[in-house]
């Protein structure tokens, strides 16, 4: 049987996104996980990677009360290169922000939902510094999505 698929994208400037993403990434190699994952900054990743996964985790701050350009680039480059194809996946996010972070949580959903995604945890939302327990929390939500993949609870 081939392994199921989880797709990381996620755009990071100062850094804190992508110590969160890699958080994720480490939950989602988990050695008990068998689960192919692909780590990508989101002006790297593409409309064949969301069509290749079975799941996404998606990362951006929260900028001028929206998404990070970089993840809304991700968007409007796929968008119309898989609709119909992705329709239900499970997605979940991470928001690392300065002090809100709410305009991009709600707007990246709104997008969401365009692709027809479904969304199967609240988003991690990280405001200011991240502590190590935020930390761990993203490497939970890397392994949970992983483990819920491979025994096909999404
Ligand atoms: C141009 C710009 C706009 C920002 N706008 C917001 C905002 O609307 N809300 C917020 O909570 N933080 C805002 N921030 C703060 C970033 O979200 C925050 O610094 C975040 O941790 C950066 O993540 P990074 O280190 O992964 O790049 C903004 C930062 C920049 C550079």
């Amino acid at each position: 049987m081939t392994s199921k698929r989880l797709l990381i994208v996620y755009h990071s400037k100062g850094g804190k996104n992508k110590k969160m993403a890699e958080a994720v990434y480490r939950g989602a190699m988990h050695p008990e996980v068998d689960v192919e994952v692909r780590f990508l900054r989101a002006f790297d990743a593409d409309a064949d990677d969301l069509l290749w996964t079975d799941g996404v985790i998606l990362g951006t701050p929260e900028n001028f009360g929206y998404m990070s350009g970089a993840l809304k680039d991700f968007f409007d480059r796929t968008f119309y290169e898989v609709e119909g194809q992705v329709d239900g996946k499970p997605y979940a996010l991470f928001i690392g922000t300065g002090n809100d972070g709410q305009g991009a949580i709600s707007h990246i959903r709104r997008i969401c939902t365009g692709y027809k995604f479904r969304e199967v945890q609240e988003p991690i939302l990280v405001v200011g510094d991240v502590t190590d327990e935020q930390l761990a929390a993203c490497e939970e939500l890397g392994l949970g999505m992983a483990a819920g993949l491979e025994s096909g609870i999404f």
